[in-house]
């Protein structure tokens, strides 16, 4: 049973929060993530032939918007796109009414980015179509936090340990930068603990409110990076969110200063920590260029999982079995 109140009245294909993920359906998850990347080409293109997913994308996007679409397409869906830039949203149509006519014009499931928390749960009660939350204001980013987990298991050498509440024990994940407006950090700092990591979310007040210790067990809060950054296996910067800030005053000098990932630091502090972004990043802002592209960076590899963990999640909400 999901503890979020509302869920069950969403199709239970949809992935709206994280935690509306038990344990046992992340492992499932990852285990169909696996076996779609094993199927041959001729077999996988197969499994959702002719099927129709809409994309429905209110605020903009790189990563998310390409793998879901790349990895419907893979799966042999037809896709089709719509931006609030070019269609009658632009006119003042609601989001319901966006959802009943792709769902007329016989979308299945709808992929769905908007700039305001909740609005999935909007979609998916509006439709009763499956709705994969591909990102909602500073609430959630679910399938975010799935991907970067893959990533993390493969990186770290965990990936053939059963997925439980133990698979991340002895697993220390900083999570620094613009916490505060972060739907990633909210994901991530949601779902890793359930698998026995200790997330230290890192930050100056403006972006870190201590509040956000109540996230859940397993979660503290730092000032201190450094300190945060040699306890860490894992540390995974963040993009100050300005389109966000709406007149929150940041002194940017001082931010680089204080949590900037640079060589230096991560050479002193965390040598042999993985290093991961969500994308996009400001190379020379949260972190240094030469750190985004050194062998301990696994952010080309969060993209492709993005694609691998997509596609499953595709799967999952069609109601594919094979
Ligand atoms: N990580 C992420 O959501 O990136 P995009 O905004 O490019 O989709």
């Amino acid at each position: 049973m999901s503890s979020i109140p509302g869920t069950h009245l969403v199709h239970p294909g949809s992935l709206i929060t994280v935690d509306s993920l038990t344990v046992d359906e992340v492992a499932r998850i990852l285990a169909l993530t696996d076996h779609l990347e094993a199927l041959a080409y001729a077999e996988k293109s197969k499994l959702l032939a002719g099927r129709r997913i809409a994309l429905l994308f209110y605020e903009s996007s790189t990563r998310t918007r390409t793998s879901f679409e790349l990895a419907a397409k893979s799966l042999g869906a037809v896709t089709t796109l719509v931006s609030d830039k070019s269609s009658s949203i632009e006119k003042g149509e609601s989001l319901k009414d966006t959802g009943l006519t792709l769902r007329a014009l016989g979308a299945e499931c709808i992929i769905l980015r908007h700039n305001s928390s909740g609005a999935p749960f909007v979609l998916a009660r509006a439709t009763g179509l499956p709705v994969l939350n591909a990102g909602d204001g500073m609430h959630q980013h679910p399938s975010q936090a799935l991907l970067d987990l893959r990533t993390m298991l493969h990186r770290l050498d965990l990936a053939e340990k059963p997925v439980n509440a133990e698979t991340l024990r002895g697993i220390t994940v900083t999570i620094t930068g613009d916490i505060r407006h972060s739907r990633v950090a909210r994901s991530n700092a949601m779902l890793l603990p359930r698998l026995g990591a200790r997330v230290i979310l890192c930050g100056p007040p403006e972006l870190l409110p201590e509040e956000a210790v109540s996230l859940g067990e397993g979660i503290e809060i730092s000032r201190d990076f450094d300190a945060a950054l040699s306890r860490s296996q894992v540390a995974m910067m963040l993009r100050i969110q300005t389109e966000r800030l709406a007149g929150l005053a940041l002194d940017k000098a001082q931010y680089i200063a204080d949590y900037q990932l640079t060589e230096e630091r991560l050479a002193t502090h965390a040598p042999n920590a993985v290093v991961m972004h969500p994308g996009p990043m400001i190379r020379g802002l949260e972190i240094q260029g030469e750190v985004a592209d050194c062998l301990q960076s696994a952010i080309e590899e969060q993209v492709t999982n993005g694609l691998a963990i997509r596609a499953a999640l595709l799967v999952r909400a069609l109601g594919v079995t094979f």
